[in-house]
């Protein structure tokens, strides 16, 4: 049998990773700005990961959700604390796109409405209603457009207003800084407009952030830098530093019912361990702050790439514009320099996640292999 012939591959095969560093199989090492994904919050094996998901392999890795996991309650209130979200629930699930598929449904649920408001160059991911609301005509088959789902421009209030106060809105969805698209963000004024006028006309704000939360931008979610409180958070990517595990917060005033949302692998033990050995780590070694210094201390960096147009983003999650379609220069970082960066929608934007625990001296090496490759 053959792989079903999706993704386009970079030659490159790692079998070994520690810290920001991927060793391939033939022993070549790579430093690793991107995360795979946004994936890597903590560092590839960190010590203190790999020790919790090992002890936790040899008690119990799994059970259904018909049973007490009091590992899940753990995470439920050590996710609480650190995020300063105690007035939400949690409900565990597999990815970033499940989060999102089970956060509209949710709001669908919740208002008995139908219509999702969603934004240019948005991802929200692959499944039925997540997709649908992904700004992006390839990956949206026949059947997934049969949701009824609206496209808007980010920031542009008036357009907002028209479709939110036409009575069929069950559920707005963003995200406080777009990964895929290219690292827009809506400002703090939309932001806030957005969720009063959400709240006004019975509609569920969801924050995506799948990309931007466990301390990616510098603050725990993305949505804390713009003074506003979601109804629902939708997280994955970074949460479990590898392991597939997504969720979502849900505020209180939502309320639950038996069969309302369920899966089979969501919440297992490994899972939660994964979890919490990140937020662990987050808390110990003060990752979030170290995320927002060192996203400043990027920025004054990219002063001296005259080539840079502007950065984009905030903390570790950001993005280098410029004048130029990057696919050829990352492949000259990958392949010249041994450094992986990310690519998005914006062909123009070259994606930086690494882990949050960098240093700056991982930062000026990055500088120094793009101006090696810039001149
Ligand atoms: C903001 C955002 N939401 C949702 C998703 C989908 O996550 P997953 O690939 O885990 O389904 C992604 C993935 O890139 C994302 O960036």
């Amino acid at each position: 049998m053959n792989l079903f012939d999706v993704y386009p591959l970079y030659n490159v095969t790692p079998v070994q990773a520690k810290g920001i560093v991927v060793t391939d199989d033939k022993g070549q090492e790579y430093l690793d700005y991107y995360g795979g994904h946004a994936v890597i919050s903590i560092g590839h094996s960190h010590p203190h990961y790999v020790k919790r998901l090992k002890e936790q392999l040899d008690k119990i890795g799994f059970y259904s959700n018909a049973v007490q996991n009091p590992l899940q309650v753990e995470l439920a209130t050590k996710l609480g604390q650190l995020s300063g979200c105690e007035d939400y629930n949690l409900f565990l699930c597999n990815s970033g796109a499940e989060a999102n598929e089970n956060a509209l449904k949710l709001a669908s649920f919740h208002t008995s409405k139908t219509r999702v408001i969603a934004f240019k160059n948005g991802f929200h991911g692959r499944t039925s209603a997540a997709v649908a609301a992904t700004d992006n005509e390839k990956i949206n088959a026949p059947l997934n457009k049969q949701q009824k789902v609206s496209i808007l421009p980010l920031n542009d209030i008036d357009a907002f207003k028209q479709e939110i106060t036409k009575g069929d809105i069950c559920a707005v969805i963003l995200e406080p800084i777009q990964g895929v698209g290219g690292l827009d963000e809506p400002t703090s004024a939309f932001f806030q407009e957005i969720a009063a006028l959400a709240a006004e006309n019975d509609v569920l704000l969801i924050a995506d952030e799948v990309q931007s939360g466990f301390g990616r931008s510098g603050k725990f979610f993305g949505f804390q830098h713009h003074n506003i409180r979601p109804d629902i958070i939708s997280i994955a990517k970074g949460m479990g530093n590898g392991f597939p595990v997504g969720g979502i917060l849900i505020h209180e005033k939502i309320k639950a019912s038996y069969g309302l949302l369920g899966t089979t692998f969501g919440g297992n033990h490994l899972a939660c361990a994964a979890t919490l050995a990140v937020l662990e780590v987050l808390e110990q070694d003060n990752l979030i702050e170290n995320a927002a210094q060192l996203g400043v201390y990027f920025n004054e960096k990219t002063a001296e790439i005259p080539q840079v147009k502007r950065t984009k983003g905030r903390g570790l999650m950001l993005g280098l514009e410029f004048d130029f379609e990057v696919a050829e220069l990352r492949k000259k970082l990958i392949f010249n320099q041994h450094l992986f960066t990310g690519g998005a929608k914006d062909k123009k934007v070259l994606r930086i996640l690494p882990a949050l625990n960098i240093t700056k001296a991982h930062i000026d090496t990055f500088f120094n292999a793009l101006k090696a490759e810039l001149n």
